[in-house]
């Protein structure tokens, strides 16, 4: 064991196909992505999996709406996906289609361990349906007969299901979390999941008789797979469950699911007891992410106030784009965004702090040194607070971190004034550019996991020991 090389599998949710992605849709992406490069350069094995949730009515009907079949509608929405993640400068290792062949087969393999279980029965369900959340709605949460997120009205269903006996598994998954086998962060969510379970348990109709664009109950062709059961096995799936057991073996279980607050009961109750039926071990830990919301009001494709990540990607580049996203808004809480926000981070921490730190030190590395910095050594300051703050999903900390170092070392040149020092004392100013050098090498370090480009050209400057005229990082915007 001792020897044995430490993995780390990530996930985000996959995304449904009935709109292109927003901003709000990149955010779990851009989280597993910099968690994904920073166990990566720890020299851990990584598995980062995204892509998109494809079947059920929900995505039947924006098919049927755009005028086209529904696979057909979700080639074209999940390559939008995969193209803005792209842009982003998300790389996962595996971007998985819930119509993908392999992911179908599997689930099919699931539903008859499931069933094998003996914790499957038949049954007969009434209630509210909201198609937007794919889930049943109690009446008590409704706004004027409305969803509150969707603002549309819940279809009245009764239906013949296959049950899922949920409910016998109300204690294990109370010492599962409680014990943090199972971590639920941040704890205020660790505490809602549990009041929850502790009111009681009910079945879950785990199949749905009345939508055709789906995986067939295999025992029950007249059925299809409830699209939130099939969508969680994407987990198990895309590692290999059932095609490639030598990878799921080495990757399962999950070390981290990154989910949004909305979703954290079917992820931390409902997809738990899913494993526990067919014995599999639960994930290790999952963290739910706020809201970004617009004017107060959550960002959504229903709400029609999303943001375009392409956009603010071709106008401010990916970089700032990750920066600000992780440093606007703590992970865990909701918050504001808007351009305006967006061009300040750009201007302020981006241009003004970190590109200006990077000119100013290699102009006077050009200026009084002459371009070379060959003996520049580790550096003085110690910023692996930043990087353990990244390590546990406190993007904005971290980040807050090393912007400390970078307002602190532009202050040390303002104060040190090395363009007079170098008169009378040009050795002084060669160790201050060396220590300033090793500074923004370690910066680049550290920052690589949020900003690889970045990262990547303060790197290449410092490591070519003959400094000439560098591209300024962030060029300001007006
Ligand atoms: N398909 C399901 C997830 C299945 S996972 C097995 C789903 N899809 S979704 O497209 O509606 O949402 C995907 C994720 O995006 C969710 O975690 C959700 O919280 C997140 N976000 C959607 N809008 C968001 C914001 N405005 N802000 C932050 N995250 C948001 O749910």
């Amino acid at each position: 064991m001792e020897n044995e090389q430490k993995k780390f599998y990530v996930t985000t949710p996959i995304f449904y196909v009935n709109d292109k992605p927003h901003i709000g849709s990149a955010y779990p992406a851009i989280a597993a992505d910099v968690l994904a490069r920073l166990h990566r350069q720890l020299g851990e094995e990584v598995f980062f999996q995204t892509g998109t949730d494809e079947h059920g009515a929900k995505i039947e009907a924006a098919a049927k709406k755009a005028g086209k079949a529904p696979k057909e509608f979700a080639d074209t929405v999940a390559a939008q996906f995969s193209l803005a993640f792209d842009q982003l400068g998300i790389a996962p290792d595996k971007f998985i289609r819930t119509t993908d062949p392999e992911h179908e087969a599997a689930v099919e393999i699931f539903l008859h361990q499931l069933k094998a279980s003996g914790k499957i029965y038949e049954g007969e369900y009434e209630g509210l349906y909201c198609v937007g959340h794919e889930a049943y709605i109690k009446e008590s949460e409704l706004v004027n007969g409305l969803c509150p997120d969707h603002k549309t009205k819940p279809e009245k269903l009764k239906e013949k299901n296959w049950f899922f006996k949920l409910s016998d598994y109300q204690k294990q998954l109370v010492e599962l979390i409680d014990s943090d086998q199972l971590e639920i962060r941040p704890f205020s969510r660790k505490n809602e999941v549990l009041s929850f379970i502790k009111q009681g348990l009910e079945d879950i109709a785990i199949s749905r008789p009345n939508v055709k664009w789906g995986i067939p109950i295999p025992w029950d062709k007249n059925q299809t797979v409830y699209v939130w059961v099939e969508a969680l096995f994407n987990y198990c799936s895309g590692v290999g469950f059932g095609s490639d057991p030598e990878n799921f073996a080495k990757f399962w279980p999950a070390d981290l699911h990154i989910v949004g607050k909305d979703i954290i009961k079917f992820h931390c109750i409902i997809w738990p007891a899913l494993l526990l039926a067919i014995g599999l071990d639960t994930p290790k830990r999952v963290f739910a992410h706020g809201f970004f919301t617009i004017n107060g009001e959550k960002m959504s494709k229903s709400l029609d106030n999303a943001i375009d990540p392409n956009d603010w990607v071709a106008k401010y580049g990916s970089e700032a784009v990750r920066y600000f996203m992780l440093r606007e808004i703590p992970f865990g809480a909701d918050g504001d965004v808007s351009e305006e926000k967006l061009k300040a981070r750009f201007n302020g921490d981006l241009a003004n702090g970190l590109g200006n730190l990077f000119s100013r030190t290699t102009n006077m590395i050009e200026k009084y040194l002459d371009g070379h910095i060959e003996e520049f050594v580790a550096s003085p300051k110690d910023l692996s607070a930043a990087s353990d703050a990244f390590y546990n999903s406190d993007f904005a900390g971290g980040l807050i971190r090393i912007w400390e170092e970078i307002a602190w070392a532009n202050q040390l040149i303002d104060k040190a004034k090395p363009w007079e020092l170098v008169k009378e004392h040009p050795d002084k100013v060669k160790e201050l550019l060396l220590n300033l050098a090793a500074l923004l090498y370690d910066i680049a370090l550290k920052l690589a996991p949020v900003l690889p480009e970045t990262a990547q050209k303060i790197k290449a400057v410092l490591e070519s020991g003959d400094i000439k005229k560098p591209e300024p990082l962030f060029q300001k915007i007006e």
